[in-house]
């Protein structure tokens, strides 16, 4: 009489611990899978940045080199690597300072206090122009639509670092 109910507890355990172990292994997969979807939607996001798809036209960053000769680089210098008293517009420093906030704060921040000597003194469409230049310079790929106004007060486009 008692030899079988052992038996059949004992087959019970058996069962109730490879049951226990399924269920952790699944949700710690489903984590797994979680964190694989964050990671992948992350990237996805990256991708899809209007930046790195091209945001601007050859044409409009060939104004902007011209217009950055006249205005901009007496201080920033020609490789946009500035000196002891401005700031660079390129290279790590710029990103370090850059990324992640708004194209169009940057926008705002060289058509309202550049050049420093006559600030908000030349066109919009010239410091669009210079904004394309300054993406161009800093390895973002062109488009053939050019960067105008409108864009820029659309959709925010986080600037993400540069495809390498
Ligand atoms: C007379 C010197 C001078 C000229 C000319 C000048 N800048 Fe600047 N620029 C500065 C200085 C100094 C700063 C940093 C202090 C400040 O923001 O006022 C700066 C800051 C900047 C910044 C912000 C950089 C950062 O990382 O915060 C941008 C962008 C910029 N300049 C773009 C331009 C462009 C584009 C032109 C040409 C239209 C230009 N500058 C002309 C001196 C100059």
């Amino acid at each position: 009489m008692y030899l079988p109910c052992l038996t059949r507890s004992y087959r019970q355990t058996g069962p109730m611990k490879k049951y226990t172990y399924p269920i952790y292994s699944v949700s710690r997969g489903r984590l797994l899978g979680i964190l694989l979807l964050i990671v992948g939607s992350l990237a996805a996001a990256q991708d899809g940045n209007p930046l790195l798809q091209g945001l601007y036209s050859e044409a409009q960053a060939a104004r902007g080199a011209l217009a950055y000769g006249e205005n901009c680089a007496s201080c920033h210098a020609n490789d946009l690597r500035g000196n002891s008293n401005s700031p660079a517009l390129t290279g790590l420093s710029f990103l370090f300072l850059w990324e992640g906030r708004d194209l169009a704060e940057l926008f705002t921040r060289l058509s309202t206090d550049m050049p420093t000597d006559r600030p908000g003194s030349l066109p919009t469409d010239t410091y669009l122009d210079l904004l394309a230049f300054l993406l161009q310079h800093n390895g973002y790929p062109a488009s053939t639509a050019s960067l105008d106004m409108a864009r820029l007060a659309g959709e925010p486009v986080t600037i993400v670092p540069p495809p390498q």
